[in-house]
């Protein structure tokens, strides 16, 4: 069973490549190495002995992608690649459409030629936009603000109408919370360039001694101690589910979007806390106005993953704060040491 990994060297497809060639897949990765680096690769190699072909390009390039369905036989698709930093994509519009739509548009193409009918995709709860309730339910409506949230809706979009016109096919959108966490080994983790956007790799920058202190984004929001609440899952947790969604595509046909979450809100505040707690490590911050574009609380309903596949997530937020440490502490200027 050969499975076709699109940006298979980023955080989170990184992560699924190890949970997959340790469920005896085989996997052929597509990365454009904008976002991550081959060094990646190796530490893929190192936790599971195998070392899985890579190709290097853009899914947007026939030529390569005919290149490697002529090479491969793939039985599925697991697509990751795309851009999702929410500023730039506000600035730079035609580059995250033509990035993350027209490129999954040019892949589901390719798949539908060469015969293959079987696609999950990493779509994300920035597609519900502002809530009408929490936690939000697929069913919520969509509406999201920014034009990577856009992209992520239009992809969803692309592939319902595709798996409506196309009996044989079936296709996850997996819609992510908060991602944190890496491998267990401290080998595999988040490496964003430059100043992180995000709060966990900004936590661990602070802790590690890149970053002087962490700005909390306001504490005026009606919440439990006025900072955002978000849904954070563990890495692993959420890499385990793309191989659960597979295994319902083998079974049933049809499209459907997925959330994948842990059902609970963390702030800020209770983050940070639980990071020191968990690590013995400070982490300096002072609060800063609010984020422009951010939501003051959200989290999943998880519910529908457990009915479907069977998925729900089982590590703690003590294994998300200990393995994010773990990594940054062994490579504090992540893939480069
Ligand atoms: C952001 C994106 C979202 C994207 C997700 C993953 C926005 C508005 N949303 O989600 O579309 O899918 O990243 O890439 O950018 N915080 C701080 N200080 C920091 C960083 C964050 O206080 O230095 C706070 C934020 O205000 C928020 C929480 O931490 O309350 C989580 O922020 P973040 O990790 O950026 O995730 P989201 O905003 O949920």
């Amino acid at each position: 069973m050969k499975i076709l990994v699109t940006g298979g060297l980023g955080y989170i497809g990184s992560h699924f490549a190890v949970c997959a060639i340790q469920a005896s897949k085989e996997i052929v990765i597509v990365d454009s190495l904008e976002n991550s680096s081959l060094k990646v690769l190796d530490a893929i190699e190192s936790i599971t002995g195998t070392r899985p072909v890579f190709y290097q390009g853009k899914v947007q390039d026939r030529e390569l992608m005919t290149q490697v369905f002529n090479a491969h036989s793939f039985d599925s698709v697991v697509h990751f690649a795309g851009y999702k930093a929410v500023g730039e994509s506000t600035k730079e519009p035609l580059m995250y459409y033509q990035n993350n739509v027209a490129g999954s548009a040019v892949l589901m193409d390719m798949m539908k030629e060469y015969g293959v009918n079987k696609l999950v995709f990493s779509s994300s709860a920035t597609v519900y936009g502002v809530p009408e309730f929490v936690p939000y339910t697929e069913s919520h409506r969509i509406a999201p603000f920014n034009v990577y949230g856009h992209s992520k809706a239009m992809t969803e979009v692309m592939m319902q109408g595709l798996c409506e016109a196309q009996p044989d096919w079936s296709a996850i959108a997996l819609r992510y919370f908060n991602p944190v966490g890496a491998h267990e080994s401290g080998d595999l983790g988040e490496d964003p360039k430059g100043i992180p956007n995000n709060l966990m790799p900004f936590i661990t920058k602070v802790a590690v001694g890149e970053l002087a202190e962490l700005g909390v984004f306001g504490d005026d929001y009606d919440t439990v101690d006025g900072t955002g609440v978000r849904d954070y899952l563990h890495v692993m947790d959420l890499a385990e589910g793309h191989l659960k969604a597979l295994s319902w595509l083998d079974a049933n046909k049809g499209f459907k979007a997925v959330n994948l979450g842990t059902g609970n809100g963390m702030s800020v505040l209770q983050m940070v806390e639980s990071f020191e707690r968990v690590n013995g490590v400070k982490v300096p911050y002072s609060i800063k106005p609010r984020r422009d574009g951010d939501l003051p609380a959200f989290w999943a309903d998880a519910s529908l993953a457990k009915e479907l596949f069977d998925w729900q997530a089982n590590r703690t937020l003590d294994d998300m704060m200990r393995d994010s440490w773990h990594w940054q502490s062994r490579h504090p200027r992540g893939y480069q040491s």
